[in-house]
């Protein structure tokens, strides 16, 4: 009795087992046809919600096909994204493939946290301290392709909730040694400071001493305190047409602009 008990039981366990993991049906074949099958679900490259055959829900949160690459980290549309983020120095700021300074969000959390959408339009008008790039259509479709595919690579873990950049618009700023003697030229996303300076004649040189900013010194070098010391003397000793002039500093005043830039 208790045994035959026992087996009806299992069996009826094991029946419903499998009618719940019976292929679960994907209502975007009642509209779209399939293609990439042996790559994975439509969810996998689109997200989107493929239990219901409502367009809008089923749109809900929606990877657009020109985004859709990100899944394929070896893609053309992810490789030349990460070759122009690297032009662009995007990691002088953001962390992209688990790598780059923190002085912005970090932009492997966006997969999770943003639409592609919203990323695009974040790189079309910029954020104060974010310069303006100018991408094309094209550009824009493989950086935010690239910057999914960074999230996709960090893994579901990263929540990071967006980072919130201060603006020093405090009286006690307007002593900050950049805000000072830098800052009618120059923009810098500092890490103790925050956003410093309102000056776009010179370059923003956020992350300038650390090994994401654009190697300009002269060379191809990455710039250090030492060049940075030698820049600040005589701008035309490095450059022959730099316009920059001068900058005295005072030793204290020296070691105040190294906190500034400092990026950790
Ligand atoms: C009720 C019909 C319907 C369902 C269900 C549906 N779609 Fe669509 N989808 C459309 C239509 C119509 C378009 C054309 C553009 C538009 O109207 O939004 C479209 C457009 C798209 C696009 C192209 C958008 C672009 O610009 O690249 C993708 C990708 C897409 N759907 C994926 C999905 C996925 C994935 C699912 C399932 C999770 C799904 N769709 C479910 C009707 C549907
Ligand atoms: C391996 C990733 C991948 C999978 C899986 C995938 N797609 Fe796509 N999808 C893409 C890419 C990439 C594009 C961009 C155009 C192209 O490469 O074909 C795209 C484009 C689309 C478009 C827009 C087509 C157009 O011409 O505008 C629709 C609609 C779409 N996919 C629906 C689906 C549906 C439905 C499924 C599930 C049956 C699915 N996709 C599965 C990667 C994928
Ligand atoms: C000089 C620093 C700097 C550089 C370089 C920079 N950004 Fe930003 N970026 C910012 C700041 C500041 C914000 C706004 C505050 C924040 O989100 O942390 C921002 C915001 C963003 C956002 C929106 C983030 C969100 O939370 O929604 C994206 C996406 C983004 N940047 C992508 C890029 C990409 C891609 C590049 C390279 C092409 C780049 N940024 C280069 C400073 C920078
Ligand atoms: C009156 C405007 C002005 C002031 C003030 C100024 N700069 Fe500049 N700076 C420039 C301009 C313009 C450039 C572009 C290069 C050139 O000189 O042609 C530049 C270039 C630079 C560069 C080279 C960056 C690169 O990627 O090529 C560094 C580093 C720099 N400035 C640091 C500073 C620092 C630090 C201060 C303050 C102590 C400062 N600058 C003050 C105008 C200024």
């Amino acid at each position: 009795m208790g045994l035959s008990h026992a087996v009806l039981i299992a069996v009826i366990l094991l029946t419903c087992s499998f009618s719940a993991t019976a292929a679960p049906s994907n209502s975007c074949l009642e509209c779209h046809q399939t293609h990439y099958v042996e790559q994975g679900i439509c969810a996998g490259c689109h997200h989107g919600n493929q239990r219901t055959s409502r367009k809008g829900l089923a749109h809900s949160g929606l990877i657009r096909g020109r985004y859709a690459s990100f899944t394929n980290s070896r893609s053309a549309e992810v490789l030349s994204g990460i070759q122009l983020a690297e032009k662009a120095a995007c990691r002088r700021c953001h962390v992209l493939n688990d790598t780059g300074n923190r002085l912005a969000t970090n932009l492997d959390s966006l997969l999770w946290t943003a639409q592609p959408e919203a990323i695009r339009s974040a790189l079309v008008n910029p954020a104060l301290y974010m310069p303006i790039f100018h991408f094309s259509e094209l550009d824009l479709n493989r950086l935010v392709t690239t910057v999914l595919a960074g999230g996709l690579k960090a893994g579901k873990a990263l929540r990071e909730p967006p980072m919130v950049v201060h603006f020093s618009a405090a009286e006690s700023a307007k002593q900050n040694i950049f805000v000072k003697n830098c800052g009618s030229c120059h923009k810098l996303l500092s890490k103790r400071d925050g956003g410093l300076g309102v000056g776009i004649v010179g370059p923003n040189l956020s992350g300038l001493l650390s090994k994401f900013y654009p190697q300009t010194f002269e060379d191809n070098k990455t710039w250090d305190e030492e060049k940075l010391k030698r820049w600040l003397e005589n701008p035309r000793a490095v450059r022959k047409n730099a316009v920059m002039r001068p900058v005295p500093l005072k030793p204290e005043e020296w070691d105040q602009l190294l906190k500034t830039f400092a990026t950790s």
